[in-house]
C-alpha cells in the first residue's frame, strides 16, 4: 500500500498476554474481541467478511440509539457555546465539550483502547500486588480509573480532570479530583503509575508534564501515555487527491499550534520522557484504519468503532475552528458533514497512528 506518510511509519506492536478471565470477557460483550489478532500491520481487505460487519453494525447501531435517549441531569455550572457544554473551572483552556454526546464517545473509546491493548489497561511490567496508588491525569469520565480500582483493589486510584464529569457510584479506592494538569499540580502524593491517554488536546506543555509526572512518582514507578499522532495517514488514490479528513487535520494542528498544543508531540514522547530522567524507555505503535477496510477481524472491530469516535471528534473540536481559526459553526458544522460522509463511504483508506509509550523512574521501589 502507497501512502503520503510511509516515511518513519512504525513497525508492528507486539500485543502483550490478552486476559481471557470471565471478568474480562463480560466486560466485551458489546465489543466482540479476537484476542489474538494484529490491529498493527494493515493490508486492505478487498473480500469482506460480512458476518463481522454486520455484527459490529448492530453493536454500533445499539450504541447510537442509546446515547439519544440519553438526559442530561447535570445541573453544575458549566458553560455552554454554540449548542456544547464545556468546562467552567480554568474557563476555554480546553477546547472539547463535556457534555454527554463526548462523554458517550470517550467511554465508547475506552473499550477500543482495551480491544487495541488486548485488554490491558497498562503496558508497563509493574508488579500488581506491589501497586498502592495510581494517578490519571485528565481522567475524562473515569473509567479507566474505575477499571484499575477493580483490577488493583489494594491501590488508591485518583483521577484528576478539569471537568467534575465523573460518576458518584466508584470503587471505594477511586476517587476523583478537579485539577489542571498544565499548572502545579494539588496534591503532593507520590505514585506508582501515573497514566494519561488521548490528553493530546489538553496538554499545554508535555515536557513540562513528563517532569512533573517524574516528580510525583515513587523511585522505580512508571509514567505511561497513550497519545494519537496528528495528521491522520492515508493510501493515495489514482488521482493523488488528500481526503477532506486528513486536510481537516492539518487545520487541527494550525489551530492548536496557535494556542500552544502539539497535536504531533506523540513521535517527541521518547526523547521527552529521556530529558526528564527517565530510564527503560519503551514506546510502541499501533496503526487503527479509520472504518472496516483493513484485513483481520481485530483490524475491521477497531476500523468501525474508531470510525464513529472519529467522526464525533471532528465535530467535537469544533471550538477548536471557532475560537482560534475564527470560522463560523456553520461552517465547521458542513465540513465536519462532509468529512463523516467520507468517512463513511469508505472509498479512501486511512488510518492513524498511535503511541503507546511507558517509562520508569530511576530507583527502586519499597
Ligand atoms: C480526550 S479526553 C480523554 C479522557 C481520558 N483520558 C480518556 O482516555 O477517556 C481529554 C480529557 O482531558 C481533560 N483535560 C483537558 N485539559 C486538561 C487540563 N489542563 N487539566 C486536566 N484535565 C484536562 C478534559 O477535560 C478531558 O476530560
Amino acid at each position: 500500500m502507497s501512502s503520503a506518510s510511509d516515511q518513519g511509519r512504525p513497525d508492528s506492536v507486539e500485543l502483550a498476554e490478552p486476559d481471557h478471565s470471565p471478568q474480562a470477557e463480560q466486560r466485551f460483550q458489546a465489543f466482540p474481541l479476537p484476542h489474538n489478532a494484529s490491529a498493527s500491520s494493515l493490508e486492505a481487505d478487498t473480500e469482506g467478511d460480512d458476518e463481522v460487519a454486520c455484527s459490529i453494525d448492530s453493536a454500533i447501531d445499539s450504541w447510537r440509539s442509546a446515547r439519544t435517549q440519553s438526559v442530561t441531569s447535570s445541573a453544575a455550572a458549566f458553560q455552554y457555546e454554540n449548542g456544547r457544554r464545556y468546562h467552567s473551572y480554568r474557563e476555554g483552556s480546553y477546547h472539547l465539550p463535556n457534555d454527554e454526546n463526548e462523554q458517550d464517545r470517550l467511554d465508547m473509546q475506552h473499550h477500543l483502547y482495551r480491544i487495541a491493548l488486548d485488554d490491558r489497561l497498562f503496558l508497563a511490567p509493574l508488579a500488581k500486588e506491589k501497586v498502592r496508588s495510581v494517578l490519571d491525569v485528565g481522567c475524562g469520565t473515569g473509567l479507566w480509573c474505575i477499571d484499575v480500582a477493580d483490577e488493583i483493589p489494594n491501590a488508591q486510584i485518583l483521577g484528576s480532570d478539569l471537568s467534575p464529569i465523573q460518576p458518584g457510584m466508584v470503587p471505594p479506592n477511586c476517587k476523583f479530583i478537579v485539577d489542571d494538569c498544565n499548572s502545579d499540580w494539588l496534591f503532593d502524593e507520590k505514585f506508582d503509575l501515573i497514566h494519561t491517554r488521548a490528553m493530546t488536546p489538553g496538554m499545554k506543555d508535555w515536557p513540562r508534564y513528563v517532569r512533573q509526572a517524574f516528580d510525583h512518582l515513587k523511585p522505580g514507578g512508571y509514567i505511561e501515555l497513550h497519545e494519537i499522532y496528528i495528521p491522520i495517514c492515508y493510501a493515495k488514490d489514482a488521482n493523488d487527491t488528500i481526503p477532506k479528513f486528513v486536510q481537516w487535520s492539518h487545520e487541527l494542528i494550525g489551530a492548536g499550534s496557535k494556542v500552544g498544543l502539539d497535536f504531533m508531540a506523540a513521535k517527541k514522547v521518547g526523547e521527552m520522557l529521556q530529558d526528564a530522567g527517565f530510564v527503560d524507555i519503551n514506546v510502541r505503535w499501533q496503526n487503527w484504519p479509520v472504518g472496516p477496510w483493513a484485513k483481520g477481524e481485530k483490524n475491521k472491530i477497531i476500523g468501525r468503532w474508531w470510525a464513529e469516535d472519529l467522526q464525533d471528534a471532528v465535530r467535537n473540536t469544533a471550538a477548536l475552528f471557532t475560537r482560534v481559526l475564527g470560522w463560523k459553526p456553520e461552517e465547521v458544522e458542513v465540513y465536519a458533514a462532509t468529512i463523516a460522509n467520507e468517512i463513511k463511504s469508505g472509498n479512501r483508506h486511512m488510518w492513524t497512528e498511535m503511541c503507546f509509550a511507558y517509562a520508569r523512574k530511576p530507583g527502586v521501589s519499597e
